[in-house]
């Protein structure tokens, strides 16, 4: 479980987090919407502590990642995975070296073989395989994306944050990452929470929605209930993205 408590973060004067409270049960699958700017991808990258709160906490399984200790930090960030949006390859490296890294920065003690075929086998689940000596310049924009994601899985993590895993992609691609988000949320259990401004993405990953608005959340509900909503702000938006 994750628990996001009256959470606050400003940079310089933009106060961007002001208040944020929400609870994401173990095997949930979440999405999370809001205008571009209101806070998304800074409200992910608090709960895996790349950044930290001006104010407020967020406890996973009841550790409040601002007051624990580094070591402890790692240890509970190996439980997450993370699709960055832009994907964030680094451009120096394979393929086959950026989905491997959390595998070997981490130090577990895998062997060569282990390693190669783990990365074999997230390169087939993301549509990728045999791509493993390429370079992220050699890539298009969704293959990197792909190849974002299979980092992300690489240590079959519990938690997966995808920080909008279909922006950019076609059609196709983007409904072959739908089926491999749930596929990943209901046969193996794991606790999704999904950045997007794809509302045909929620519709087919998520079981609930949490809207932010002015720094803090300003719905939760099922699909269905933001689409039959009647509040002007949730209507707006909804509209807007063709929901
Ligand atoms: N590291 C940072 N330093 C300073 N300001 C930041 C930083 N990260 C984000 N911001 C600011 O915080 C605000 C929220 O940014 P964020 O990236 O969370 O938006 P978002 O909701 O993810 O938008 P989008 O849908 O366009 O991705 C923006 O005004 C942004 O400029
Ligand atoms: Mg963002």
């Amino acid at each position: 479980m994750i628990e996001i408590i009256d959470l606050h973060k400003s940079f310089g004067n933009n106060y961007v987090l002001r208040g944020v409270n929400l609870t994401i049960n173990a095997g949930e699958a979440l999405a999370i919407i809001g205008r571009s700017g209101c806070g998304k991808s800074v409200l992910l990258k608090h709960i895996v502590g790349l950044l930290m709160p001006d104010s407020g906490t967020v406890k996973v399984e009841g550790e409040s990642i601002s007051e624990i200790e580094e070591k402890d930090l790692y240890r509970i960030r190996r439980k997450f995975g993370f699709l960055f949006q832009g994907a964030a390859l680094f451009d120096s490296m394979t393929v086959f070296e950026n989905i491997s890294l959390p595998l070997v920065e981490n130090n577990l003690g895998y062997s060569k073989t282990e390693i190669e075929n783990a990365v074999s086998e997230k390169l087939e689940l993301v549509g990728l395989p045999g791509t493993q000596n390429l370079k992220p310049a050699e890539l298009s924009g969704g293959m990197k994306k792909r190849v974002g994601l299979a980092r992300a899985l690489i240590t079959n993590p519990d938690y997966i944050l995808y920080d909008e895993p279909t922006t950019g992609l076609d059609p196709v691609m983007s409904d072959a990452i739908d089926e491999l988000v749930k596929e990943l949320s209901e046969k193996l259990n794991v606790t999704s929470i999904i950045v997007t401004h794809d509302m045909f993405s929620v519709k087919n990953t998520a079981e609930k929605i949490s809207m932010m608005h002015e720094g803090k959340i300003y719905f939760n509900g099922t699909p269905q209930q933001v689409l039959e909503s009647e509040d002007p702000i949730i209507k707006k938006f909804i509209q807007r993205t063709g929901f």
